[in-house]
């Protein structure tokens, strides 16, 4: 799966033209295989313009409860509107916004109940990873969201070091494999049901390097920044996506 997280962007002009742009590079209405993680107000209108495509629309957080919570968006809310999946634990929302572990386990706990896919984003610092305690941080960011957590089959775990977001570096892919094949196995011993989940990587994914991520086994595919805001940057990489991972 590809999922482009367009972040704080877009416009109700510019969304439509991306569309239209998407729509004539990539005919056909298949598009079960991408997602577009929206903002909260433009969600129903991304909704609407794609609404003939079997294309996934969702957030890129939600709120785990409703009511007298001035400014959030409640799981069910969301569900209601037709919500697909929700990004959970982003680490802008970790660092901007004080996320911890604790409240984004709440927060997967109410995207499942209601029928929304969590993408759980994880990922290490810089100095982490200078300290080599890469594996030693997943794990706990993985224990701390997840134990208990009953996942369904279709669970996804979202690895971005912290680092490559926006940077234009990234992990070598060899050593993005041997990440994911870590967290597939912490996730498979953490969850409640022994689920192996799907991982995507993300940070600094681009046109020009996303074969050689597809090309690795335990890459299930791509959270997408930068490169999604222009529909044909973003076309390019399904294309090479639906090549790699069709072979
Ligand atoms: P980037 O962002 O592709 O611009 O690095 C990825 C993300 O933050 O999800």
């Amino acid at each position: 799966m590809i999922i482009a997280n367009w972040k704080a962007n877009g416009s109700l002009a510019a969304n439509i033209s991306w569309h239209k742009k998407l729509t004539q590079i990539l005919p056909g209405n298949n598009f079960s295989d991408i997602g577009i993680a929206s903002s909260n107000i433009h969600f129903i209108q991304i909704k609407k313009i794609f609404e003939k495509s079997n294309l996934k629309v969702g957030l890129q957080d939600i709120d785990f409860n409703g009511g007298a919570r001035t400014g959030s968006v409640s799981a069910s809310m969301a569900s209601d509107a037709g919500c697909n999946f929700s990004l959970l634990g982003h680490s802008e929302r970790r660092y901007l916004f004080n996320e911890d572990n604790t409240l984004i386990r709440t927060k997967i706990q109410a995207a499942i109940s209601n029928r929304i896919k969590p993408i759980l984003c994880i990922g290490e610092s810089e100095e982490c990873l200078e300290e080599k305690e890469t594996r030693d941080f997943l794990k706990s960011q993985l224990i701390g969201a997840l134990s208990g957590v009953e996942l369904n089959k279709h669970a996804v775990i979202a690895y971005e070091p912290i680092w490559a977001i926006g940077s234009g570096n990234t992990p070598a892919p060899k050593d993005i494999n041997l990440i994911h094949e870590f967290i597939k196995d912490v996730v498979q011993s953490t969850s409640a049901n022994n689920i192996e989940p799907k991982v995507l990587y993300g940070g600094s994914v681009s046109h020009k390097n996303a074969e050689a991520f597809f090309d690795e086994k335990s890459i299930d595919g791509a959270l997408v920044g930068g490169a999604s805001l222009k529909a044909s940057s973003f076309a390019d990489i399904i294309k090479i996506y639906r090549k790699v991972k069709r072979k």
